[in-house]
C-alpha cells in the first residue's frame, strides 16, 4: 500500500473531486476511492475547479454515455492546461464502466488524461496515483497515461479500508458482476462474472458501518439475490441466510438489498420478507417487459407467470410489501402488442415506484445487431408508460396521508433546511423538525403527497409537565402504515 513519503509534496493536502454517474454500486466505489486515498493526503473536496485529481466514475449502462464522458473530458481539459501553466500538475482519472468498456480509446482520444481503470482494480489507485504524481505531466497535452482495466485474481475488497464514517443509511456491495447476458445489458462485460463476497468480510462491514453510525445497510449487488457467499464453515450462504445474520446486529433498524432478478428470488428470501422485522417492505423486482415474447428476445430466463407468481408469493408473506421494477421499452422487436401486454402487467401488479427506459443499444451486445424501432415509437411508449407508472405512484403515495409512517432521518436538505429521511416503503418524506433528529427513527405524520415525495410532521406522542417529547421508538413493528 501507499505511503505518503513519495508524493511530491507529503505535507500539502490535496484536493479529490469524483464524479460519479451511474447505479449504487458506482456511489459505493466512489466512497471507497475516496477512502484509499486518504492515506495519501486526499480531502473530498465538492468542486473540480481547485481539485488536485479528478477522477469521473462513469456508467455505460444507457445511451450516448461514452459520448457524455468525453465532452465532459474537454470541459476537465481546460483545467488541467491551467494548471500545467501555473506549475501544478492535476490529475484527471476515468474509472467504472466506460473505462472498462474503452480501456486505451479513452486515452487515444483524450491524450491528456492520466489514469484509466475498471470497477475491480481501484483498489490499486494509490499506486497509481503515486506513479502518475511521479510522472509528471509531460507536456500541455499528455497526461501519464496509465490504464488498468484488468479482471485480476485478487479480490479488492481485501484490499478496500474499512470505514470509520458512515451515513445514516449505507451501501455495502456483497456480491459483483452477472453471469445472466441479457440481450441488452453490458454490465456483464464491465463488470465481469458474477462472485459473492464471503460471509465474515461482510459482517465485518455491516458492523464497522453501525459503528460508524449506520442504522440501515443497503445490499448492493447487480444481481443481489444470486448471493452465495462463503461462511467460515466453508459453507455457501444465500441472501436470506445473511439477511437473518445481519439481523442479530444490535443497533441495525434497517435492511434493504437492490438489485434482484426474478430468477433468484427463492423461497426463504420471500419467507423472510415475513419474518425479519428489519428487512424492510420494499422490493426493487425488475421485469423490463410485460410480454413473454420479448422476455424471450431479452434472454430474461422467466416467463410473465413466473413474475405474476413470485409478486403473488410475497404479498402473501408480507401484503403491505411495495413494488418497484424497470421497463425498457422499444428493444428490437417489440410490437404495438408487447407494449400492450406491459401496460396490463403494470396496471395488475401495481407499482409504489418504477424506473423506465428507452431500449439504447450497447456495443457488443446481442441485441445491439438487430433491427432497431424508431426513436418516435420508443419516445411514444416511454411517455404513456411513464404516465401510467407516475400516477401509480402518485396514488400509493396519496393512500399515506392521515397516517403515521416511520421514517429514518437521513438528512437536511440545503435548499430549504428541512429534514429528509424515507418510510419503511422507500418514499421521501421531508419535515421540520431539529438537526438532533437526523440519524433517528421517527414517527411522522403524512398531511401531504406528490408523485414523488411526502411531506408531515413529527408526531408528537406525549405531553408532559408542558416538555414536549418525540417520539423514538427504535423498534419498527411489523405494520408499519
Ligand atoms: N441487474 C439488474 C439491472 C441492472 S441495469 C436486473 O437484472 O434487473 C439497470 C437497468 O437498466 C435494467 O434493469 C434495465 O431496465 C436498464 N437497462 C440496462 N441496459 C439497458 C439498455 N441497453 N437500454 C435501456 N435500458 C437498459
Ligand atoms: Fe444486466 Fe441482465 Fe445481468 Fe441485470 S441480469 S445486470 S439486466 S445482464
Ligand atoms: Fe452503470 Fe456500470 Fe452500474 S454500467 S449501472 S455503473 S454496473
Amino acid at each position: 500500500m501507499a505511503s505518503s513519503g513519495v508524493l511530491e509534496n507529503p505535507t500539502r493536502n490535496k484536493t479529490l473531486f469524483i464524479k460519479t454517474y451511474g447505479c449504487q454500486m458506482n456511489a459505493y466505489d466512489s466512497d471507497k476511492m475516496a477512502k484509499l486515498l486518504e492515506p495519501l493526503g486526499f480531502i473530498l473536496g465538492n468542486n473540480a475547479s481547485n481539485a488536485d485529481l479528478i477522477i469521473l466514475n462513469t456508467c455505460h449502462i444507457r445511451e450516448k454515455a461514452t459520448e457524455k464522458v468525453f465532452s465532459e473530458l474537454g470541459r476537465l481539459r481546460k483545467l488541467k492546461m491551467e494548471g500545467f501553466k501555473n506549475g501544478r500538475n492535476v490529475l484527471l482519472a476515468v474509472a467504472g464502466c466506460v473505462a472498462q468498456a474503452e480501456g486505451s480509446e479513452i486515452i487515444t482520444r483524450a491524450p491528456y488524461v492520466d489514469l484509466v481503470f475498471g470497477p475491480q482494480t481501484y483498489h490499486r489507485l494509490p499506486n497509481m496515483v503515486m506513479e502518475a504524481t511521479n510522472s509528471r505531466q509531460k507536456s500541455e497535452v499528455n497526461g501519464a497515461g496509465i490504464i488498468d482495466t484488468d479482471f485480476p485474481v485478487e479480490t479488492k475488497f481485501d484490499y478496500l479500508p474499512t470505514d470509520t464514517t458512515s451515513s445514516t443509511s449505507a451501501f455495502l456491495s456483497i456480491q459483483e458482476g452477472c453471469d445472466k447476458f441479457c440481450s441488452f445489458c453490458v454490465v456483464p462485460y464491465t463488470r465481469g462474472t458474477e462472485a459473492s463476497r464471503p460471509v465474515e468480510q461482510i459482517l465485518h462491514e455491516s458492523i464497522n458501518l453501525i459503528k460508524a453510525g449506520a442504522k440501515e445497510l443497503v445490499l448492493l449487488g447487480q444481481n443481489v439475490n444470486a448471493y452465495h457467499g462463503l461462511s467460515k464453515s466453508g459453507k455457501e450462504w444465500s441472501l436470506s441466510r445473511l439477511i437473518r445474520e445481519l439481523a442479530e446486529i444490535d443497533g441495525l433498524a434497517r435492511i434493504r438489498y437492490t438489485t434482484s432478478h426474478p430468477k433468484d428470488m427463492d423461497h426463504e428470501l420471500i419467507m423472510a420478507h415475513a419474518e425479519v422485522p428489519q428487512l424492510m417492505p420494499y422490493l426493487h423486482l425488475p421485469i423490463q417487459t410485460g410480454s413473454d415474447r420479448m422476455l424471450k428476445a431479452m434472454n430474461r430466463k422467466h416467463d410473465v407467470a413466473f413474475y405474476v407468481k413470485i409478486i403473488e408469493k410475497l404479498r402473501a408473506a408480507r401484503p403491505d410489501i411495495a413494488l418497484s421494477s424497470d421497463f425498457i421499452v422499444g428493444h428490437p422487436g417489440e410490437t404495438d402488442n408487447d407494449f400492450a401486454d406491459t401496460i396490463r402487467l403494470i396496471m395488475e401488479i401495481g407499482y409504489s415506484q418504477a424506473y423506465s427506459f428507452k431500449y439504447s443499444p450497447r456495443p457488443g451486445t446481442p441485441a445491439s445487431n438487430l433491427e432497431q424501432l424508431s426513436d418516435a415509437t420508443k419516445s411514444d411508449r416511454l411517455q404513456t408508460l411513464q404516465q401510467l407508472l407516475n400516477e401509480q405512484q402518485f396514488s400509493f403515495n396519496m393512500q399515506c396521508i392521515n397516517t403515521s409512517q416511520k421514517v429514518l432521518v437521513e438528512r437536511r436538505r440545503d435548499r430549504d433546511g428541512r429534514l429528509t429521511g424515507r418510510t419503511p416503503f422507500m418514499q421521501n418524506v421531508s419535515f421540520d423538525g431539529p438537526i438532533r433528529l437526523l440519524g433517528e427513527l421517527i414517527d411522522i405524520n403524512v398531511e401531504q403527497a406528490t408523485e414523488k415525495s411526502l411531506f408531515g410532521r413529527v408526531a408528537i406522542k406525549e405531553q408532559c409537565s408542558g416538555h414536549l417529547i418525540m417520539n423514538k421508538n427504535y423498534s419498527e413493528g411489523r405494520k408499519h402504515a
